[in-house]
Protein backbone atom coordinates (compact mmCIF):
# COMPACT_ATOMS: atom_id res chain seq x y z
CA UNK A 1 0.00 0.00 0.00
CA UNK A 2 2.33 2.70 1.09
CA UNK A 3 4.79 1.06 -1.63
CA UNK A 4 2.02 1.88 -4.01
CA UNK A 5 1.31 5.45 -2.63
CA UNK A 6 5.29 5.82 -2.97
CA UNK A 7 5.24 4.72 -6.75
CA UNK A 8 2.01 6.99 -7.54
CA UNK A 9 3.31 9.84 -6.12
CA UNK A 10 6.67 9.62 -7.84
CA UNK A 11 4.72 9.34 -11.10
CA UNK A 12 2.89 11.97 -10.24
CA UNK A 13 5.79 14.20 -9.40
CA UNK A 14 7.41 13.25 -12.90
CA UNK A 15 4.39 14.21 -14.44
CA UNK A 16 3.93 17.40 -13.01
CA UNK A 17 7.70 18.19 -13.75
CA UNK A 18 7.54 16.97 -17.74
CA UNK A 19 4.07 18.85 -17.94
CA UNK A 20 6.52 22.16 -16.75
CA UNK A 21 9.32 21.31 -18.73
CA UNK A 22 6.76 20.88 -22.25
CA UNK A 23 5.05 24.46 -20.78
CA UNK A 24 8.65 25.83 -20.57
CA UNK A 25 9.60 24.72 -24.21
CA UNK A 26 6.52 25.76 -25.48
CA UNK A 27 6.87 29.38 -23.85
CA UNK A 28 10.76 29.45 -25.33
CA UNK A 29 8.96 28.81 -28.47
CA UNK A 30 6.68 31.39 -28.30
CA UNK A 31 8.85 34.28 -26.94
CA UNK A 32 11.42 33.00 -30.14
CA UNK A 33 8.35 33.10 -32.47
CA UNK A 34 7.25 36.41 -31.23
CA UNK A 35 10.39 38.21 -31.45
CA UNK A 36 10.87 37.23 -35.33
CA UNK A 37 7.58 38.36 -35.73
CA UNK A 38 8.46 41.55 -34.02
CA UNK A 39 11.59 41.65 -35.70
CA UNK A 40 9.66 41.07 -38.96
CA UNK A 41 7.19 43.69 -38.55
CA UNK A 42 9.28 46.49 -37.76
CA UNK A 43 12.56 45.96 -39.81
CA UNK A 44 12.48 45.81 -43.42
CA UNK A 45 15.68 45.47 -43.69
CA UNK A 46 19.59 44.52 -41.42
CA UNK A 47 21.47 45.99 -44.33
CA UNK A 48 21.27 49.99 -44.35
CA UNK A 49 21.02 50.97 -47.57
CA UNK A 50 20.26 54.61 -48.79
CA UNK A 51 17.74 55.09 -50.86
CA UNK A 52 19.64 56.33 -53.94
CA UNK A 53 17.10 58.65 -55.80
CA UNK A 54 16.70 60.00 -52.51
CA UNK A 55 20.23 60.96 -52.66
CA UNK A 56 20.38 61.69 -56.10
CA UNK A 57 17.73 64.92 -55.43
CA UNK A 58 19.44 66.49 -52.67
CA UNK A 59 22.34 66.73 -55.33
CA UNK A 60 21.13 69.05 -58.51
CA UNK A 61 24.42 70.71 -58.21
CA UNK A 62 26.64 68.22 -59.64
CA UNK A 63 23.91 66.95 -61.56
CA UNK A 64 25.91 67.78 -64.55
CA UNK A 65 29.45 66.14 -62.67
CA UNK A 66 27.10 62.99 -62.35
CA UNK A 67 26.35 62.75 -65.90
CA UNK A 68 29.95 63.17 -67.38
CA UNK A 69 31.23 60.41 -64.94
CA UNK A 70 28.21 57.64 -65.11
CA UNK A 71 28.36 57.80 -61.56
CA UNK A 72 25.18 57.05 -60.21
CA UNK A 73 24.72 58.49 -56.32
CA UNK A 74 24.70 54.79 -55.22
CA UNK A 75 28.37 55.04 -56.72
CA UNK A 76 29.38 58.21 -54.40
CA UNK A 77 28.12 56.26 -51.73
CA UNK A 78 30.38 55.24 -49.11
CA UNK A 79 30.13 50.98 -48.87
CA UNK A 80 31.06 49.74 -45.47
CA UNK A 81 31.10 45.77 -44.33
CA UNK A 82 30.27 45.21 -40.61
CA UNK A 83 31.17 41.65 -40.31
CA UNK A 84 30.19 40.68 -36.69
CA UNK A 85 32.17 37.65 -36.01
CA UNK A 86 30.12 35.48 -33.80
CA UNK A 87 28.48 31.70 -33.66
CA UNK A 88 25.82 29.93 -35.02
CA UNK A 89 23.74 29.22 -31.72
CA UNK A 90 23.85 33.01 -31.02
CA UNK A 91 20.46 33.36 -32.18
CA UNK A 92 19.18 36.20 -29.97
CA UNK A 93 22.24 37.88 -30.17
CA UNK A 94 21.69 38.25 -33.86
CA UNK A 95 18.19 39.06 -33.56
CA UNK A 96 18.55 41.92 -31.06
CA UNK A 97 21.62 43.35 -33.30
CA UNK A 98 18.86 43.32 -36.22
CA UNK A 99 16.95 45.77 -34.11
CA UNK A 100 20.22 47.59 -33.07
CA UNK A 101 21.45 48.36 -36.63
CA UNK A 102 18.33 47.67 -38.94
CA UNK A 103 16.88 50.75 -37.35
CA UNK A 104 20.12 53.26 -38.46
CA UNK A 105 20.24 54.49 -41.60
CA UNK A 106 23.28 56.19 -42.17
CA UNK A 107 23.00 59.42 -44.78
CA UNK A 108 25.66 59.04 -47.87
CA UNK A 109 26.30 55.89 -46.95
CA UNK A 110 25.58 51.80 -47.81
CA UNK A 111 26.44 49.95 -44.48
CA UNK A 112 25.87 45.59 -44.93
CA UNK A 113 25.57 44.26 -41.18
CA UNK A 114 26.65 40.98 -42.09
CA UNK A 115 27.01 37.73 -38.94
CA UNK A 116 29.98 35.76 -39.58
CA UNK A 117 30.57 32.68 -38.42
CA UNK A 118 32.57 29.09 -39.83
CA UNK A 119 30.84 25.51 -40.76
CA UNK A 120 27.50 24.72 -39.13
CA UNK A 121 27.97 21.85 -36.59
CA UNK A 122 24.68 20.76 -35.41
CA UNK A 123 20.91 19.17 -37.26
CA UNK A 124 19.09 22.30 -36.01
CA UNK A 125 21.86 24.66 -37.00
CA UNK A 126 21.13 24.15 -40.91
CA UNK A 127 16.87 24.53 -40.46
CA UNK A 128 17.11 27.78 -38.27
CA UNK A 129 20.41 29.79 -39.92
CA UNK A 130 18.53 28.43 -43.28
CA UNK A 131 15.33 30.27 -42.26
CA UNK A 132 17.24 33.40 -41.01
CA UNK A 133 18.98 33.24 -44.65
CA UNK A 134 16.10 33.14 -46.22
CA UNK A 135 14.15 35.85 -43.89
CA UNK A 136 17.11 38.35 -43.33
CA UNK A 137 20.14 36.76 -45.95
CA UNK A 138 23.07 38.74 -43.49
CA UNK A 139 24.82 35.62 -42.89
CA UNK A 140 27.88 34.34 -43.88
CA UNK A 141 29.44 31.22 -43.32
CA UNK A 142 33.31 30.95 -44.06
CA UNK A 143 34.84 27.94 -44.87
CA UNK A 144 36.48 26.82 -41.42
CA UNK A 145 35.92 24.95 -37.91
CA UNK A 146 34.60 27.75 -35.09
CA UNK A 147 37.49 28.57 -33.13
CA UNK A 148 39.67 31.22 -31.19
CA UNK A 149 42.95 32.29 -32.12
CA UNK A 150 43.15 30.26 -34.46
CA UNK A 151 42.71 32.16 -37.99
CA UNK A 152 39.15 33.04 -37.94
CA UNK A 153 40.02 36.52 -38.58
CA UNK A 154 42.32 35.47 -41.39
CA UNK A 155 39.56 33.51 -42.61
CA UNK A 156 37.17 36.19 -42.64
CA UNK A 157 38.79 38.82 -44.01
CA UNK A 158 40.89 36.28 -46.83
CA UNK A 159 37.79 35.06 -47.94
CA UNK A 160 35.75 38.57 -48.71
CA UNK A 161 37.77 39.14 -51.97
CA UNK A 162 36.46 35.50 -53.63
CA UNK A 163 32.86 35.50 -52.03
CA UNK A 164 31.85 38.86 -52.93
CA UNK A 165 33.42 38.88 -56.44
CA UNK A 166 30.87 39.69 -58.57
CA UNK A 167 31.14 41.66 -62.12
CA UNK A 168 27.92 42.96 -61.96
CA UNK A 169 28.35 44.70 -58.73
CA UNK A 170 30.09 48.03 -57.99
CA UNK A 171 34.17 47.52 -57.56
CA UNK A 172 35.34 47.36 -54.70
CA UNK A 173 32.52 46.06 -53.90
CA UNK A 174 32.92 48.09 -50.26
CA UNK A 175 35.39 50.49 -49.55
CA UNK A 176 35.61 49.61 -46.12
CA UNK A 177 35.47 45.96 -44.27
CA UNK A 178 35.17 46.18 -39.98
CA UNK A 179 35.51 43.27 -38.04
CA UNK A 180 33.05 44.12 -35.07
CA UNK A 181 32.43 42.04 -32.11
CA UNK A 182 29.48 41.59 -30.90
CA UNK A 183 28.90 43.76 -27.69
CA UNK A 184 29.74 46.34 -29.66
CA UNK A 185 27.39 49.19 -30.50
CA UNK A 186 28.34 51.23 -33.71
CA UNK A 187 26.40 54.17 -34.32
CA UNK A 188 26.96 54.36 -37.94
CA UNK A 189 26.06 57.61 -38.77
CA UNK A 190 29.18 59.11 -36.76
CA UNK A 191 31.10 55.89 -37.95
CA UNK A 192 30.58 57.85 -41.48
CA UNK A 193 31.21 60.78 -40.89
CA UNK A 194 34.42 59.88 -39.71
CA UNK A 195 35.18 58.07 -43.03
CA UNK A 196 34.40 61.53 -45.19
CA UNK A 197 38.03 62.82 -44.87
CA UNK A 198 39.60 59.78 -44.56
CA UNK A 199 41.66 58.40 -47.70
CA UNK A 200 39.88 55.03 -48.93
CA UNK A 201 43.20 53.18 -49.07
CA UNK A 202 45.98 51.60 -47.24
CA UNK A 203 43.72 52.94 -44.47
CA UNK A 204 43.81 51.12 -40.81
CA UNK A 205 41.34 51.93 -38.59
CA UNK A 206 40.09 51.93 -34.83
CA UNK A 207 40.59 52.18 -31.25
CA UNK A 208 44.87 51.83 -30.76
CA UNK A 209 45.60 49.25 -28.14
CA UNK A 210 47.44 49.77 -25.38
CA UNK A 211 44.55 52.29 -23.64
CA UNK A 212 46.38 55.20 -22.99
CA UNK A 213 48.28 55.60 -26.53
CA UNK A 214 46.84 57.47 -28.62
CA UNK A 215 49.86 56.51 -31.69
CA UNK A 216 48.06 54.33 -34.40
CA UNK A 217 51.45 53.43 -35.70
CA UNK A 218 52.32 51.19 -32.71
CA UNK A 219 50.56 47.96 -31.70
CA UNK A 220 47.36 47.63 -33.22
CA UNK A 221 43.59 48.30 -33.31
CA UNK A 222 41.27 46.70 -30.54
CA UNK A 223 38.84 43.99 -31.33
CA UNK A 224 35.88 45.59 -30.48
CA UNK A 225 35.97 46.87 -34.13
CA UNK A 226 38.13 48.04 -36.65
CA UNK A 227 38.18 48.95 -40.35
CA UNK A 228 40.31 48.60 -43.29
CA UNK A 229 40.44 49.63 -46.91
CA UNK A 230 39.69 47.06 -49.39
CA UNK A 231 42.90 47.06 -50.87
CA UNK A 232 44.11 46.12 -47.50
CA UNK A 233 41.35 43.20 -47.34
CA UNK A 234 42.80 42.16 -50.88
CA UNK A 235 46.43 42.25 -49.60
CA UNK A 236 45.70 39.90 -47.18
CA UNK A 237 44.13 37.59 -49.41
CA UNK A 238 47.15 37.57 -51.73
CA UNK A 239 50.07 38.10 -49.64
CA UNK A 240 51.92 35.24 -47.45
CA UNK A 241 52.80 37.62 -44.63
CA UNK A 242 49.47 36.54 -42.75
CA UNK A 243 49.02 33.45 -44.09
CA UNK A 244 51.91 32.04 -42.53
CA UNK A 245 51.06 33.88 -39.15
CA UNK A 246 47.33 32.98 -38.38
CA UNK A 247 47.52 31.85 -34.59
CA UNK A 248 47.45 33.77 -31.53
CA UNK A 249 45.64 36.81 -30.61
CA UNK A 250 43.71 37.55 -33.78
CA UNK A 251 43.42 41.03 -33.15
CA UNK A 252 47.07 41.93 -32.17
CA UNK A 253 48.71 39.52 -35.60
CA UNK A 254 46.44 41.31 -37.28
CA UNK A 255 48.40 44.36 -36.34
CA UNK A 256 52.13 42.17 -37.02
CA UNK A 257 50.23 41.71 -40.13
CA UNK A 258 50.30 45.50 -41.59
CA UNK A 259 53.59 46.05 -39.81
CA UNK A 260 55.61 43.39 -41.38
CA UNK A 261 53.95 43.87 -44.36
CA UNK A 262 54.89 47.80 -44.15
CA UNK A 263 51.26 48.50 -45.24
CA UNK A 264 48.73 51.07 -43.73
CA UNK A 265 50.54 53.90 -44.17
CA UNK A 266 46.96 55.61 -43.17
CA UNK A 267 45.94 54.85 -40.05
CA UNK A 268 43.37 56.78 -37.79
CA UNK A 269 42.55 56.43 -34.32
CA UNK A 270 39.00 56.83 -33.42
CA UNK A 271 39.91 56.84 -29.16
CA UNK A 272 37.84 58.62 -27.47
CA UNK A 273 34.96 57.88 -30.05
CA UNK A 274 35.26 54.55 -29.32
CA UNK A 275 35.59 53.23 -26.06
CA UNK A 276 34.57 50.49 -23.40
CA UNK A 277 31.26 51.09 -21.74
CA UNK A 278 32.29 53.48 -18.49
CA UNK A 279 31.77 50.62 -16.02
CA UNK A 280 33.87 49.06 -14.57
CA UNK A 281 36.23 52.19 -14.94
CA UNK A 282 39.27 51.08 -16.55
CA UNK A 283 41.94 53.26 -18.91
CA UNK A 284 39.87 51.85 -21.47
CA UNK A 285 36.54 53.45 -19.99
CA UNK A 286 35.22 56.94 -20.98
CA UNK A 287 31.38 58.19 -20.22
CA UNK A 288 28.58 58.08 -22.70
CA UNK A 289 28.73 61.10 -24.93
CA UNK A 290 27.37 62.47 -28.02
CA UNK A 291 30.52 62.20 -29.69
CA UNK A 292 30.59 58.21 -30.31
CA UNK A 293 31.36 55.46 -32.44
CA UNK A 294 31.01 52.55 -31.04
CA UNK A 295 30.56 51.34 -27.12
CA UNK A 296 32.10 48.19 -26.14
CA UNK A 297 31.76 45.66 -23.81
CA UNK A 298 28.20 45.99 -23.94
CA UNK A 299 27.85 42.48 -22.07
CA UNK A 300 24.51 42.46 -20.57
CA UNK A 301 20.88 44.15 -21.16
CA UNK A 302 21.13 46.51 -18.31
CA UNK A 303 24.58 48.15 -20.28
CA UNK A 304 22.66 48.34 -23.75
CA UNK A 305 18.99 49.63 -22.27
CA UNK A 306 21.37 52.74 -20.27
CA UNK A 307 23.12 53.17 -23.85
CA UNK A 308 20.36 53.08 -26.14
CA UNK A 309 18.63 55.58 -24.03
CA UNK A 310 21.50 57.73 -23.86
CA UNK A 311 22.00 58.21 -27.57
CA UNK A 312 17.65 58.74 -27.73
CA UNK A 313 17.63 55.80 -30.63
CA UNK A 314 14.05 55.72 -29.57
CA UNK A 315 13.09 59.32 -30.21
CA UNK A 316 11.72 59.30 -33.64
CA UNK A 317 9.14 56.22 -32.95
CA UNK A 318 5.92 57.21 -35.10
CA UNK A 319 2.88 58.33 -33.41
CA UNK A 320 0.35 56.02 -33.57
CA UNK A 321 -3.32 54.73 -32.34
CA UNK A 322 -1.70 51.37 -32.10
CA UNK A 323 0.31 51.61 -28.63
CA UNK A 324 1.38 53.89 -25.98
CA UNK A 325 4.92 53.98 -24.92
CA UNK A 326 4.89 56.47 -21.91
C1 LIG B 1 23.92 75.33 -56.10
O1 LIG B 1 24.59 76.21 -57.00
C2 LIG B 1 24.16 77.54 -56.91
C3 LIG B 1 24.85 78.32 -58.02
O2 LIG B 1 26.19 77.97 -58.10
C4 LIG B 1 24.47 78.05 -55.49
O3 LIG B 1 24.03 79.41 -55.38
C5 LIG B 1 23.76 77.18 -54.47
O4 LIG B 1 24.11 77.58 -53.18
C6 LIG B 1 24.14 75.73 -54.65
N1 LIG B 1 23.35 74.92 -53.79
C7 LIG B 1 23.89 73.99 -53.03
C8 LIG B 1 22.94 73.19 -52.17
O5 LIG B 1 25.11 73.74 -53.00
C1 LIG C 1 26.29 72.00 -66.72
O1 LIG C 1 26.88 71.72 -67.97
C2 LIG C 1 26.61 72.68 -68.95
C3 LIG C 1 27.17 72.17 -70.27
O2 LIG C 1 28.40 71.57 -70.10
C4 LIG C 1 27.22 74.03 -68.50
O3 LIG C 1 26.96 75.01 -69.45
C5 LIG C 1 26.64 74.41 -67.15
O4 LIG C 1 27.26 75.57 -66.66
C6 LIG C 1 26.82 73.32 -66.15
N1 LIG C 1 26.13 73.64 -64.91
C7 LIG C 1 26.69 73.49 -63.70
C8 LIG C 1 25.83 73.85 -62.53
O5 LIG C 1 27.81 73.06 -63.54
C1 LIG D 1 29.31 55.98 -69.63
O1 LIG D 1 28.13 55.31 -70.04
C2 LIG D 1 28.13 55.01 -71.42
C3 LIG D 1 26.76 54.41 -71.80
O2 LIG D 1 26.19 53.70 -70.74
C4 LIG D 1 29.26 54.04 -71.74
O3 LIG D 1 29.29 53.73 -73.11
C5 LIG D 1 30.59 54.70 -71.34
O4 LIG D 1 31.65 53.78 -71.50
C6 LIG D 1 30.54 55.12 -69.87
N1 LIG D 1 31.74 55.87 -69.54
C7 LIG D 1 32.45 55.65 -68.43
C8 LIG D 1 33.62 56.53 -68.24
O5 LIG D 1 32.16 54.78 -67.63
C1 LIG E 1 33.01 23.28 -44.34
O1 LIG E 1 31.90 22.82 -45.08
C2 LIG E 1 32.18 22.62 -46.45
C3 LIG E 1 30.90 22.31 -47.19
O2 LIG E 1 30.04 21.55 -46.41
C4 LIG E 1 33.21 21.52 -46.59
O3 LIG E 1 33.52 21.30 -47.96
C5 LIG E 1 34.47 21.96 -45.84
O4 LIG E 1 35.43 20.93 -45.89
C6 LIG E 1 34.16 22.31 -44.42
N1 LIG E 1 35.34 22.92 -43.83
C7 LIG E 1 35.83 22.60 -42.63
C8 LIG E 1 37.05 23.33 -42.20
O5 LIG E 1 35.29 21.80 -41.90
C1 LIG F 1 36.85 37.04 -59.81
O1 LIG F 1 36.18 36.54 -60.96
C2 LIG F 1 36.96 36.62 -62.14
C3 LIG F 1 36.10 36.20 -63.29
O2 LIG F 1 35.36 35.06 -63.00
C4 LIG F 1 38.22 35.76 -61.98
O3 LIG F 1 39.01 35.87 -63.11
C5 LIG F 1 39.00 36.26 -60.76
O4 LIG F 1 40.12 35.43 -60.53
C6 LIG F 1 38.13 36.26 -59.53
N1 LIG F 1 38.85 36.86 -58.43
C7 LIG F 1 38.83 36.35 -57.19
C8 LIG F 1 39.58 37.09 -56.16
O5 LIG F 1 38.23 35.33 -56.91
C1 LIG G 1 18.84 62.95 -25.81
O1 LIG G 1 17.69 63.73 -25.58
C2 LIG G 1 17.81 64.62 -24.49
C3 LIG G 1 16.44 65.26 -24.27
O2 LIG G 1 15.93 65.73 -25.48
C4 LIG G 1 18.89 65.64 -24.81
O3 LIG G 1 19.05 66.54 -23.74
C5 LIG G 1 20.19 64.91 -25.04
O4 LIG G 1 21.19 65.80 -25.44
C6 LIG G 1 20.05 63.83 -26.11
N1 LIG G 1 21.25 63.03 -26.14
C7 LIG G 1 21.97 62.82 -27.25
C8 LIG G 1 23.18 61.99 -27.09
O5 LIG G 1 21.63 63.26 -28.33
Amino acid sequence: MTMMKTSKTADRRSFILSSIFFICCLCTLASITEVRFDTLLRLGRCAVVENDSTSLSFNTNDTNTSLTQNSTSSEEDIRILIGILTLPDQYHKRHFLRLIYGTQSPAGAKVDVKFVFCNLTKEDQKVLVALEIMRYDDIMILNCKENMNKGKTYTYFSSLPEILNDTNSPNPPYHYVVKADDDTYFRLDNLVQSLRPLPREDLYYGYVIPCPSMDPFVRYMSGMGYMVSWDLVQWIRDSEIPRNNQEGPEDKIFGDWLRDGHKAKNRFNAKWSMYNFPEPKTGCTHELWPDTIAVHLLKNQEKWIRTLKFFNVTENLKPSKLYHIP
